[in-house]
This record gives C-alpha cells, sequence and structure tokens, in this order.
C-alpha cells in the first residue's frame, strides 16, 4: 500500500470513527445522549413523578401509589362526577343544583370568567371575545349572547356539564375550575344573562327574570 493510498484510508476511518462519536452525542427520542455527572440531573431520592429506575416495592414499578379504588381523597369529594360525557350525562345533569355554602358575592366567578371566558365569550357574554372575532366559525349557531332566552333558561346543572366536559367546540375546563369555581364562574353567567340590554327588545326579557334583572357596568 503507497503512502497516499493510506492516507485516504487513514481519512476514509477517522471521518466514519469522528461521524459515530458525533452522532452518540445526540439526544432524541428517549436516548438522552452522552450526560456529565448525571447524578445532578437525576435525584437519588424517589420522586412522584419521575423515575430512572423501576421502583421495586410499588405495584407496576412506579413511585406514586395509585389511590385505592373506591376512596376518595380528604377534600376532594366534589370532584366526584357521576355524570357521563354524553347526552344522556348531559340531560341528567339537569337536576344538579349549585351548592348553597360558596361564598358567591366574593368576585371570584368573575375574575375566572375574565380569565378563561372572555376570549371567546366576550367580556359581557356577547360572544365577541378576539377568538370568535377572528374565527367566527366556532361561534355557537343557536344563540348570539348570554342574555338569549337560551342561557337565560338553561339550567345551571347544564352549564356545569359543558364546564366539565366541553361541549362541541367548546373545551373542557375540568382541569383550570375546581367543582367551586365552575359554580362561581355560573352564577356569574347568569347574572350577565340578566343584565339590561338597551338595544335587545324588551320581550327578550322572559316576565319570570324580570325581578332578576341586573344592570352590569364593566
Ligand atoms: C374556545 C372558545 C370558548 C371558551 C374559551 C369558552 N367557551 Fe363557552 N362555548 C363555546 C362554544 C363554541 C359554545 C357552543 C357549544 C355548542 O355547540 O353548543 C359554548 C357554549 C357555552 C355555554 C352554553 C352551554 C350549553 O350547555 O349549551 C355556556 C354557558 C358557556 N359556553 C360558558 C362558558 C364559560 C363560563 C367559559 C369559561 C369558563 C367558556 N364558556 C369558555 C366556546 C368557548
Amino acid at each position: 500500500m503507497n503512502n497516499t493510498m493510506s492516507k485516504k484510508l487513514y481519512i476514509f476511518l477517522s471521518t466514519i470513527v469522528a461521524s459515530v462519536m458525533m452522532s452518540s452525542c445526540v439526544s432524541r427520542g428517549n436516548n438522552a445522549g452522552w450526560e456529565y455527572a448525571p447524578d445532578m440531573y437525576y435525584s437519588k431520592g424517589y420522586e412522584p413523578y419521575s423515575q430512572v429506575d423501576s421502583n421495586k416495592i410499588n405495584p407496576y414499578g412506579m413511585n406514586m401509589r395509585e389511590p385505592v379504588p373506591g376512596t376518595i381523597a380528604i377534600g376532594k369529594l366534589d370532584y366526584q362526577f357521576g355524570l357521563e360525557n354524553n347526552g344522556d350525562g348531559y340531560e341528567a345533569s339537569i337536576d344538579l343544583k349549585a351548592p348553597t355554602n360558596l361564598s358567591y358575592s366574593d368576585g371570584q366567578g368573575k375574575h375566572l370568567f375574565e380569565i378563561y371566558c372572555v376570549v371567546c365569550h366576550g367580556k359581557l357574554g356577547n360572544n365577541d371575545g378576539e377568538v370568535f372575532k377572528k374565527v367566527p366559525t366556532l361561534k355557537p349557531g343557536a344563540w348570539k349572547a348570554y342574555t338569549d332566552t337560551y342561557i337565560r333558561e338553561l339550567p345551571q346543572g347544564k352549564i356545569y356539564h359543558t364546564l366539565t366536559y366541553g361541549k362541541n367546540n367548546m373545551g373542557s375546563h375540568a382541569s383550570v375550575l375546581t367543582p367551586s369555581e365552575r359554580w362561581k364562574v355560573i352564577d356569574y353567567v347568569k347574572q350577565l344573562s340578566r343584565q339590561v340590554v338597551p338595544s335587545a327588545p324588551q320581550m327578550d326579557i322572559p316576565p319570570s327574570s324580570e325581578a332578576n334583572k341586573t344592570t352590569l357596568t364593566n
């Protein structure tokens, strides 16, 4: 083998070795790549949500145990929602009643509404939020605003079902609103539905809710 040949072979082999080395450093998928001092990244103690090695004591090798079947954690009773995420569950939710032991006048309903709902339904529930303005096809077809008879007469339980599971283009809010917070927001929705709408014909307000008319200011 002459000198140029062995030089070429040397370059060829070192290119292969270098590319293998470099690609093994890359982290992708479940491969974290080469790590320097892994103890700095991985806790030696058990972490509930992460585990490097399978836990040898708990079932399924998990660090955090599943709750015992049929038990409810302390303080989480109201998270139990027996109704299913389907039409039957929605209809059955009519019987749900708002808890009476909540403070509805603490302004939390309005506060949460302005965080989670205005983007679509608008500040006063007129369905003129930024999302609905940009994508009008997302808007509910059957009713224009919370002041429509539909929302005014909608049973609170049905709204609770909608907030819990979502409905058509509206997603579930169960992960961002606790059950108590959902009831407070529903109370605020009902307040908005009773607001006096100057432009709306008087007939729009059914006699049953005349007594409850509310004037809301921004
Ligand atoms: C991404 C936009 C979006 C957001 C955010 C949103 N909604 Fe909706 N909402 C909708 C749409 C669309 C509908 C119509 C669903 C349908 O097709 O009946 C709806 C329906 C409703 C209804 C009628 C429910 C029923 O049972 O018919 C109520 C009440 C309501 N929303 C309240 C809220 C409240 C309160 C929040 C905040 C916690 C909220 N929405 C957040 C889009 C949204």
